[in-house]
């Protein structure tokens, strides 16, 4: 029987307050409105902004209104579209964005950047373009994490934050593209813009700082040195393509100092996958002068980060980047085919695989180093 024009009830992962763990709850998905797509979550990645968001609110995160699906790392099947929906049809095998594409603001016009500005403030405050969200809970509405909520077996996007892939994509496998690997992967290549020959330090080596190390290498970066306080990180970091390891941990000196002088000045591109502002800072100080650029791929929201301006004066730049500076709706599926070709590592990235009801599982492997992705089957 279709479900279409009907409100669905399934379950979802429910974050009722900031740093509580999820709960499974009965959740009614209502039908799409105009311009919306409802889709069925087959598989989502849990990535570490998920678990900031839950458990670093006023340290370094906004506030966001509560209850709360988080989940934005996340693929699957459309159930049923809104009025108004061309590009799409039940059945279409699809990525939902976090990151929509618009394809008419001035920005999404513009070559120069993926920031797409439509419905913005309204997807960081978990709503859709109308200012209310689809999913309900206990008859209280609950909001949708950057207007996706992967974390819910079904859930409704708006048409220009979602994209369609080919139908023989594993879902399983390519909900990675829809965070982690993209943003990791396209702030060495379209932010970073890394060089063939050229030196690289990658700073955080989870889901993102590997995908990053992965852009080094494609990008044909010879040098490319992977930074972590966990050195069970560096045997996957070398399946990415990192050619030597440092472990902060094992110095005395500042982490930006062995850099410098391991490379004779200082690296080429340095990109900091943590999430820390010290970290941020180091890895600043770990480019060389006259060209050295660092990008901050790693998320924080109210801290401030502190440099030394001298360090801008000798030809360093320092630039940040959101989803790699990917034009999220054109440029996911290319990425899809990339992994479909393999020209870019996807099954790599997976350690763990649980059902939704072990979501807060997923957290605690994340959280104590143990995981890189952990993919929920909803
Ligand atoms: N120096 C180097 N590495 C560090 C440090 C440090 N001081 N502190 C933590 N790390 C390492 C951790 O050991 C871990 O391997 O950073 C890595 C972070 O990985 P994950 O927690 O798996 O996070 P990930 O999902 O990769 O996201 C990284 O990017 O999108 C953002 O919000 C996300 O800020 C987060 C960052
Ligand atoms: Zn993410
Ligand atoms: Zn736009």
């Amino acid at each position: 029987m279709s479900t279409e024009g009907q409100v669905i009830k399934c379950k979802a992962a429910v974050a009722w307050e900031p740093g509580k763990p999820l709960s499974i709850e009965d959740v009614e998905v209502a039908p799409p409105k105009a311009h919306e797509v409802r889709i069925k979550v087959v598989a989502t990645g849990v990535c570490h902004t998920d678990w900031a968001f839950l458990y670093e609110t006023g340290q370094g995160m906004n506030p966001r209104p509560y209850p709360l699906v988080l989940g934005h790392e996340g693929a699957g099947v459309v159930e049923s579209v809104g009025p108004g929906v061309t590009k799409f049809s039940p059945g279409d095998k699809v990525i939902p964005l976090f990151l929509p594409q618009c394809g008419e603001c001035e920005r999404c016009r513009s070559p120069k950047t993926n920031l797409c500005k439509k419905n913005w403030a309204n997807t960081q405050m978990g709503v859709l373009a109308d200012g209310t969200s689809r999913i309900s809970c206990k008859g209280q509405q609950v909001y949708q994490f950057t207007g996706v909520s992967s974390f819910s077996q079904y859930t409704v996007v708006a048409d220009i934050s979602v994209t369609k892939i080919r139908d023989d994509a594993p879902l399983d496998k390519v909900c990675l593209l829809g965070c982690g690997v993209s943003t990791g992967y396209g702030a060495a290549l379209n932010t970073g813009k890394v060089e063939p020959g050229s030196s690289c330090a990658v700073f955080g080596l989870g889901g993102v700082g590997l995908a990053a190390v992965m852009g080094c290498q494609v990008a044909g970066a010879t040098r490319i040195i992977a930074v972590d306080i966990n050195p069970d990180k560096f045997e996957k970091a070398k399946e990415f393509g990192a050619t030597e390891f440092v472990n902060p941990k094992d110095h005395s000196k500042p982490i930006q100092e062995v850099l410098v002088e391991m490379t004779d000045g200082g690296v080429d591109c340095a990109l900091e996958c943590v999430g820390s502002v010290a970290v941020m800072r180091a890895a600043l100080e770990s480019t060389r002068d006259a060209w050295g650029t660092c990008v901050i791929v790693g998320w924080t929201e109210t801290e401030d980060m502190s440099i030394t301006v001298m360090n801008l004066l000798m030809g360093r730049t320092l630039k940040g980047t959101y989803f790699g500076g990917w034009k999220s709706v054109e440029s996911v599926p290319k990425l899809v085919e990339d992994y479909m070709n393999k020209k870019l590592k996807l099954d790599e990235f997976v350690t763990h695989n649980l059902p939704l009801d072990q979501i807060n599982v997923a957290f605690d492997l994340l959280k104590s180093g143990k995981s890189i992705r952990t993919i929920i089957s909803l």
